[in-house]
């Protein structure tokens, strides 16, 4: 079926650096294989992975490193239209309208025009989402789905704080962990996120800018989701109550010792979403039932990609960023 001088248009890079190395040019268009669909990308997702690799996965540590040889097309989160089955799928009929997040952990190519992915990586997109609001749900919205629905999380009845609340992560697991049965959500995070977390129904707001969350609000957390980390994770234990469990969604310090001291959980390994077309199934109907909500910090087109990992490097997001491929 596939054509195999065909080509399409794509964002890929040549050799690991800066946002500059992102080129929008013309690349073989790939065909689905066994098991795989190829999907017409309408808009990709920008995920923190996303600029890891970009940089030659410099801020990971040497031993977790993945060995990824340029040319590379990056991009894990796809919004699209089914385009062409490869053998053996019978799930999917060209013109439907899927989402997913493509090949996670390991290497998905979707700031593309066309990407195959496995069939069970996706999931049928939410009707009441456009491609570029679906296109920000798959990694982001899986992870805090994953940590929270159906996982250890000690929800019912119980606190939840979110750190990094406004982010791509933060903002679905704000949502998720109220539907996990959380009688009481805390966000933390910049000042200007606060009328934005309050809307998606967070109780207390915490300004970090202003005052530690440990200090804001002592032994107050029965779960702590932690999307920021890094060398200073461990202030945050005294907001979480003895008894309480951490959940870390970056590599973090988080005094281990002490945390055992004050009757902390962290489990020892972190956790890490993996693509699955079944919970995001499950997701795409929260979504379309209102209860969880995508929202957009910024959309770029395909071809700006640079720009949009400009945007994406001085942080602070506000939700997720999106590249519209196909207008
Ligand atoms: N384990 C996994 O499977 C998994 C899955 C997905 C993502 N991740 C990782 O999780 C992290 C977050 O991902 P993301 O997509 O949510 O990133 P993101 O969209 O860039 O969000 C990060 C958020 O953190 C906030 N922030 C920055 N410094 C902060 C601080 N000191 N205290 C509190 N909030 C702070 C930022 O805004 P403000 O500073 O303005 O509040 C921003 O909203 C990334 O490191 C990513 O690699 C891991």
């Amino acid at each position: 079926m596939g054509n195999r001088t065909a080509t399409m248009r794509a964002v890929r890079l040549h050799a690991f650096g800066g946002p500059d190395v992102l080129v929008h040019e013309e690349v073989p268009r790939p065909s689905p294989a066994p098991g795989e669909v190829l999907v017409r990308v309408h808009a990709a997702g920008i995920n923190p992975p996303d600029l890891y690799a970009r940089t030659g996965f410099t801020r990971i540590p040497a031993e977790l490193r993945p060995a990824w040889t340029p040319p590379l097309v990056l991009g894990s989160d796809v919004s699209g239209v089914v385009a062409e089955l490869g053998e053996g799928v019978t799930d999917w009929q060209p013109g439907d309208e899927v989402f997913g997040l493509i090949r996670f952990p390991g290497q998905g190519s979707g700031y593309a025009e066309y990407v195959t992915a496995p069939a069970d990586h996706l999931a049928a997109k939410p009707a009441s989402l456009d491609h570029t609001e679906a296109a920000a749900v798959p990694m982001a919205g899986l992870t805090a789905y994953q940590f929270l629905i159906g996982g250890r999380a000690p929800l019912p009845g119980g606190t939840a704080l979110v750190n990094g609340a406004a982010g791509g992560v933060g903002h679905f697991a704000v949502q998720l962990a109220r539907i996990a049965g959380a009688e009481r959500v805390i966000g933390v995070a910049s000042g200007r996120h606060e009328a934005f977390l309050r809307g998606l129904g967070v109780d207390r707001f915490v300004d970090y800018t202003r005052t530690p969350a440990a200090e804001a609000v002592p032994d107050a957390a029965d779960l702590l989701v932690d999307t920021v980390g890094g060398p200073d994770a461990h202030r945050l234990l005294p907001a979480v109550r003895r008894g309480g469990l951490v959940l870390p969604v970056y590599l973090g310090d988080y005094h281990r010792e002490r945390a055992a001291g004050l009757g902390v959980t962290i489990p020892e390994r972190m956790q890490q979403v993996r693509s699955s077309g079944a919970d995001l199934t499950e997701l795409a109907a929260l979504l379309d039932s209102g209860r969880v909500r995508v929202h957009l910090d910024g959309v770029h087109p395909l071809a700006e990609a640079a720009a949009a990992h400009r945007r994406a490097e001085l942080g602070h997001l506000q939700g997720k960023l999106v590249l519209r491929v196909h207008p």
